[in-house]
């Protein structure tokens, strides 16, 4: 779309491309993102945009902020790579795994270093079955996550990632060992005139008969974002997680929060397995961990895991997995500057402050005749778009809708992202001001009126 100064045409055409239908990328191009400051961005052609996604649900202090610059900056000037392997260590990574914990939810005591998202999740997986392992219950392994729910692309988080793009053509899933349920999103799932107090009750019930089917002995873990982003921003009924809770500990079941998204303040709360009553024995984070600047990631554990993987490791004589950046340094410095800032800048305050505003603009939408349903928590928001508000109908894929919805975005100064279920979602830097999230909604308004003005004309 856009190609710097300093780029030729033929230059953009040697990298894959995530998530892009890679033929019609080639006929197309990227937009070339080249600056930032604050909640914008600027593509190469000088054009501003909000970051209405915050790049990808990761940018929380938003772009420019010289503190973090200055935290790696030092770190690299210090040392630029220790690890953490065998006995080896640096100060970023203890201070940051000493911080991380005593803000971490419920019991959770201690933290392993990866790099990404979708390697936090790996590690769950991997950490769970060792568990079990060591406690003599080699049977125990299944993992059950939710249909739509994201958590990651590696082969084993993909397998949990409840999507059908990340499966189609990749040989996912292998085996019988990942159990899927269904999403809590009352408004999709919903039966009519159900109301959400049962329907959250029918969802308890097919994870407990799901678990009596397979056998409470086969079961290692249920995994699950406390919203679920990637799949198309699905807030789960205020009770949902603290009905599923005491079924878990009854059957002896891990509860493995999936914070990547949710994780330091999205939802108005630290964590949101604070914001909806969760107690996990293992936290996934990443993201906003370190605003975004450099990649790092963490599992989280209670102490009664640790304890067990611990004697597991003396038996066996080691704990047979690490990466070789996981525990970098320089990604340690800035995370532990990113804690600290959510701290001395009163993050979590502010997003309490301006969220009603960013909610209240959010559930406006439903007035529009494109928004079947404007839903969010916090500073995490997505509309889902229908065809007719009353049936729910959905739009023909073929016309992909939210891309459209997004493209209009674009094209009006706000970058959005379009979801599955025809959501687009809205994930804000968490320094976003009321006055920028007007704006951020009134470009949105915008695109849509451009939407459907473009629909009737081709009616
Ligand atoms: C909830 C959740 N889990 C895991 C992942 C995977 O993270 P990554 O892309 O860093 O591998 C994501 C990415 O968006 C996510 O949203």
């Amino acid at each position: 779309m856009t190609t710097p100064n300093s780029l030729e045409a033929r230059d953009i055409a040697h990298l894959v491309h995530p998530y892009t239908d890679l033929r019609a990328h080639e006929s197309r191009g990227p937009l070339v993102i080249t600056e930032g400051h604050g909640i914008r961005v600027r593509d190469a052609e000088g054009h501003e945009y909000i970051e209405g996604l915050a790049g990808l649900w990761c940018v929380s202090l938003g772009f420019g902020e010289q503190r973090l610059i200055d935290a790696a900056r030092r770190q690299m000037e210090r040392i630029a790579y220790t690890h953490t392997f065998a006995h080896r260590s640096s100060e970023p990574v203890i201070l940051l795994a000493e911080k991380l914990t005593a803000l971490a939810p419920g019991a959770i005591s201690r933290a392993f270093f990866v790099n990404s998202g979708s390697e936090a999740v790996d590690t769950a997986i991997k950490l769970a079955w060792y568990y079990n392992n060591a406690r003599g219950r080699p049977e125990k392994k299944r993992i059950i996550a939710r249909r739509r729910g994201y958590h990651g692309v590696t082969v084993a988080a993909g397998h949990l990632t409840g999507l059908a793009y990340a499966r189609a053509g990749f040989d996912l899933p292998m085996r019988d060992r990942f159990l899927h349920l269904t999403p809590p999103s009352h408004y999709r799932e919903g039966r009519p005139g159900e109301s959400e107090e049962a329907f959250t009750d029918r969802l308890v019930r097919e994870l407990e008969t799901l678990i009596e089917a397979v056998g409470a002995e086969t079961v290692a873990a249920f995994i699950a974002e406390p919203v679920m982003g990637a799949g198309g921003v699905i807030v789960p009924p205020a009770d949902y997680f603290r009905k599923i809770q005491p079924v878990l500990r009854r059957h002896d079941i891990l509860m493995i929060a999936d914070e990547v998204i949710c994780g330091f303040g999205r939802t108005g709360a630290m964590w949101g397995s604070d914001t909806y009553g969760i107690e996990p024995d293992m936290v996934t984070c990443a993201k906003q961990l370190s605003s975004g600047y450099l990649p790092i990631a963490a599992l989280l554990m209670t102490d009664a895991v640790f304890e067990v993987i611990a004697d597991q490791s003396a038996k066996l004589g080691v704990l047979g997995m690490g990466y070789t950046y996981g525990g970098h340094p320089v990604p340690a410095a800035v995370a532990l500057r990113t804690l600290e800032i959510y701290e001395e800048d009163g993050i979590l305050e502010h997003v309490r402050r301006v969220s009603p505003r960013f909610l209240a603009r959010l559930k406006a939408l439903e007035e529009h005749p494109l928004v079947g349903e404007g839903r969010g928590v916090g500073l995490l928001g997505g509309i889902e778009l229908v065809r007719d508000k009353a049936t729910r109908e959905q739009y023909d894929p073929a016309l992909k809708i939210a891309a459209r919805v997004v493209e209009n975005c674009t094209a009006r100064g706000l970058l959005l992202r379009p979801l599955p279920g025809d959501v687009v979602g809205i994930c804000p830097p968490l320094i976003i001001t009321e006055s920028e999230i007007d704006e951020l909604f009134d470009r949105l308004a915008g695109a849509l009126d451009a939407t459907v003005g473009a629909l009737d004309r081709a009616a």
